[in-house]
């Protein structure tokens, strides 16, 4: 049973006849490297890339290129503009195919005849290109994402395990449930400190805190990693600790093995694969399992506001919430309201880079976790989530959301994971 908000909006939307698949907005202020120097990783990268998405035949070689119009138009014919076939377009920019190989020599005429360097941006598949195409007017300030800690992001990518996942997700479901007005609510949130303390390794940079809320007995826990360079800016990672099963309160039996065990799971594994490969963030990284989500968003919204309220610069927010069931066609679906249109396209440019990964967007159609409570101060904030909704896990909110029910593993998690190490170091830089 899905819970009351999302069952009311589904119930709405289904009398209005309305389809919640948005398209999503587009942003245009997704500033990437110069594009040779990115076309040049691409070409290295391209035999790993060989399953690519979306079907580039008799093109092995094939990036996405997004040009604006008007320089498109300037260029002349050499370089193969105008002319060439438009694959998406919008806010004055088109997207098209294009040959790496043929990179160089587009950045040369963009140089010559238009005095720019770079000029367009690739992309290795068209669903990163479209998602960072166009709209939002006048988004000059536009923050800036870069992919450029390979080396940092591979070792922590290549060592997370199904294994570890499984554990977290089968301890949290373990608990009767996890209700933050419940004995086993507080007891759950303490063994996520504990469980965080240990994975912490006695680093003297890392630091767990239960954080209280009033009105409720469930405490918040965060893990900081303080930032070695600007330890004053700060990125989270984030996903609620707490579960509830139908209208059963404290009493009902709510493992929440996927809402969301699997979340907290994912966190914990980006933490133990950071303190194993040595990482330390350039930036204050924290990691925070909110209590009491399922009743309204109430841990987040404390926490955000506080932030907000103490001044703290809050670069950017991922929420996991729902990451071990497989119910689309595609691996990660990016939540495409509620949440920041670039970094939304960040994120499909990191799972593109390091994982090989499907993704598409879907909309919650309301406010339907964590990231939201973020999203309303403004503040940067996404969610990468488990399939389509409505495709999504059918038994959350109920007695059956353990693991044993989705398969007994935690494979699909793993994805999520490797999104959580990359966001990390791409983010914590
Ligand atoms: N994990 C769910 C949100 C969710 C469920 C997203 C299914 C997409 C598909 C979350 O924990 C939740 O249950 N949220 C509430 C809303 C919240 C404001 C109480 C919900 O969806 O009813
Ligand atoms: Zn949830």
């Amino acid at each position: 049973m899905a819970g009351p908000v999302k069952t009311l909006v589904a119930l709405l939307l289904l009398a209005a006849g309305t389809s919640r698949a948005a398209a999503p907005d587009f942003d245009q202020g997704v500033a990437v490297r110069p594009a040779l120097e990115q076309a040049r990783e691409n070409a290295g990268l391209s035999d790993q890339k060989a399953a690519r998405p979306e079907g580039v035949e008799g093109l092995e070689d094939a990036v996405w290129i997004s040009v604006a119009d008007e320089d498109a138009a300037a260029l002349g014919t050499e370089s193969g503009f105008p002319g060439r076939e438009v694959v998406a377009a919008g806010g004055g920019v088109s997207v098209y195919q294009a040959r790496i190989a043929e990179l160089p020599r587009l950045a040369d005429r963009m140089h010559e005849k238009l005095h720019k360097c770079g000029g367009f941006f690739t992309f290795r598949t068209l669903a990163a290109a479209r998602l960072a195409l166009a709209a939002v007017p006048g988004a000059a300030a536009a923050r800036e994402y870069s992919i450029d800690q390979g080396d940092r992001v591979r070792p922590m990518v290549a060592a997370i395990d199904e294994a570890s996942l499984g554990r977290v997700i089968n301890q949290l479901a373990a608990y009767k449930n996890r209700y933050y007005t419940a004995d086993t609510g507080v007891a759950s949130a303490r063994w996520v400190a504990d469980h965080w303390k240990s994975l912490a390794g006695g680093r003297s940079d890392i630091s767990v805190e239960l954080y209280p809320h009033k009105g409720w007995a469930q405490e918040s826990v965060i893990l900081t990693m303080r930032g070695t360079e600007s330890p004053d800016s700060v990125v989270v990672l984030g996903g609620h600790l707490d579960s509830i099963a139908g209208w059963g309160g404290d009493s009902a039996v709510a493992p929440g093995a996927d809402d969301n065990g699997s979340g907290i799971a994912v966190l914990a594994e980006a933490i133990r694969v950071a303190v194993r490969t040595g990482y330390r963030p350039a930036r204050t990284v924290k990691f925070i399992g909110y209590a009491a989500e399922e009743v309204g968003l109430r841990g987040s919204r404390d926490i955000a506001e506080a932030f907000q309220g103490a001044g703290v610069d809050v670069q950017g927010v991922i929420q996991f919430d729902m990451t071990a069931f497989r119910g689309s066609a595609e691996d990660i679906l990016l939540i495409s309201d509620y949440t920041d249109q670039a970094q939304n396209a960040f994120l499909g440019r990191l799972i593109d880079e390091y994982t090989d990964l499907r993704w598409g967007t879907t909309a919650c159609g309301y406010a339907c976790s964590d990231h939201a409570s973020w999203n309303a101060l403004g503040i940067p904030a996404s969610l990468p989530f488990e399939a389509k909704f409505d495709e999504d896990n059918p038994n959350i909110h109920s007695a059956r959301d353990t693991l044993a029910q989705i398969g007994g593993k935690a494979d699909h998690a793993v994805g999520f994971a490797r999104l959580a190490a990359a966001y990390l170091a791409e983010m914590g830089k």
